[in-house]
């Protein structure tokens, strides 16, 4: 290994909000913090080089995003996904939370009900809410211990006002990556029901060894056509606090409605050092990356393996994708918020709790593995000490 992921990064301290914000979330700054989707890895030395560089011209005023910007985004997931993408498909974004909330503004009307499927990172919810639409939840669906999409309740739910389902590909808490032939089933029933597809693959570089990646919009032309694409190199490359996001859209109808609202809002300045960061992680990011994902699968078998030897109560969901784990720990038979409390308070572990993800996800937990080793075997050990005490 050429980069070194064993080494506990300082964060406290430094207004970071996974640990500086402990006491606010959970009542105390005494929990292992294993909750907000950032890493607890320095991010690599080519990007930082790349910022020390940009920071050492000493000016910052008003800027663009060079053609490089856009080649390096347009080789990465050329590389990477096989997704042939143009310049002109790409839009920035701050966030793809705010690109969420765009969408809903662009593409539809207060009323319309738009589809997410639960249990799915939260701010999906309020991306519909927050401007008067209606969510209208399709749960995903339990199935040999793997989370599957429900198609017949999904088509059952579609009425005349359903006019966009959001996506998480891959999807953020269950941990798929989405398989082809399941994408393309999606594909077909919101085509032919004429409802807008907008896929969030911010966590879309995070696949797991032996699992793959699909572009959802690179299905076929047709697909394409129909829906907007979200990524990032935040969850990536740890960059979150450099708000650089990329809206992708090959229809030039549904681009020109998006880019409308970024323009109207005055947004698309973003900042000098989310485009040199994306830039340095684009072009040189791939082994890192690679490096990276063996860590992380690593940290996932660590934690399958615990549970099963020491903590059987406790089931994890193996993921395919993203450093997230989904913990099933409907055996301790708690409600969601005694099993929070009971992990704070018992295990000094700060996990996301999971009914915060909607229908379907009380009795879980959401764990963030993206730490160095020492730190998940130290939270593994609390948890199995506090389970010990009730069995
Ligand atoms: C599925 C998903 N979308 C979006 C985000 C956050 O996006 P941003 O920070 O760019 O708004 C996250 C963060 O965890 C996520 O899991």
């Amino acid at each position: 290994m050429d980069w070194n992921f064993d080494e506990p990064a300082p964060r406290e301290g430094t207004n970071c909000t996974k640990y500086d914000l402990r006491k606010e979330v959970f009542g105390t700054g005494d929990v292992i913090p294993m909750w907000v989707a950032d890493m607890d890895f320095n991010t690599p030395d080519f990007i930082v080089n790349s910022l020390r560089e940009r920071v050492n011209h000493e000016i910052y005023g008003y800027t663009f995003r060079p053609a490089g910007y856009y080649r390096s985004i347009i080789d990465w997931v050329g590389l990477r996904h096989s997704w042939n993408i143009e310049k002109e498909w790409i839009t920035f974004c701050p966030g793809i939370v705010p690109a969420l909330n765009f969408c809903t503004l662009a593409f539809t009307e207060p009323g319309d009900n738009i589809i997410v499927q639960p249990p799915v990172y939260f701010p999906f919810f309020s991306a519909v809410l927050a401007h008067g639409r209606k969510l209208n939840y399709n749960l995903l669906k339990e199935s040999n211990g793997q989370w599957v999409i429900d198609y017949e309740s999904l088509v059952a739910s579609i009425d005349d006002r359903t006019k966009m389902i959001i996506i998480s590909n891959p999807h953020n808490p269950v941990g798929r990556a989405w398989k082809k032939e399941e994408l393309m089933h999606l594909a077909d029933i919101c085509i032919e029901k004429n409802i807008l597809v907008l896929s969030d693959e911010i966590h879309c570089d995070l696949v797991l060894p032996g699992f793959n990646h699909t572009v959802f919009a690179s299905l076929g032309e047709k697909i394409a056509n129909n829906t907007i694409t979200c990524i990032a190199p935040s969850k990536t490359f740890n960059l979150a606090g450099l708000s650089t996001s990329s809206v992708i859209i090959s229809n030039p109808v549904l681009r020109k409605s998006f880019k409308r609202i970024v323009d109207n809002l005055h947004i698309d300045g973003g900042n000098i050092f989310g485009t040199t960061a994306s830039i340095a992680a684009y072009t040189q990011g791939h082994q890192w990356l690679g490096e990276l994902m063996e860590y992380l699968d690593e940290n996932v078998g660590f934690v399958i393996d615990y549970c099963d030897k020491m903590i059987p109560e406790i089931i994890p969901v193996r993921p395919e994708a993203t450093y997230m784990i989904w913990l099933d720990c409907r055996q301790l038979g708690m409600n969601g918020k005694e099993l929070q409390n009971f992990f704070v308070t018992q295990a000094g572990v700060g996990m996301n709790e999971g009914s915060t993800f909607g229908p379907g996800g009380e009795g879980f937990m959401r764990m963030n593995l993206a730490a160095p080793q020492k730190t998940i075997i130290k939270a593994m050990q609390q948890i199995e000490k506090a389970v010990t005490t009730i069995r």
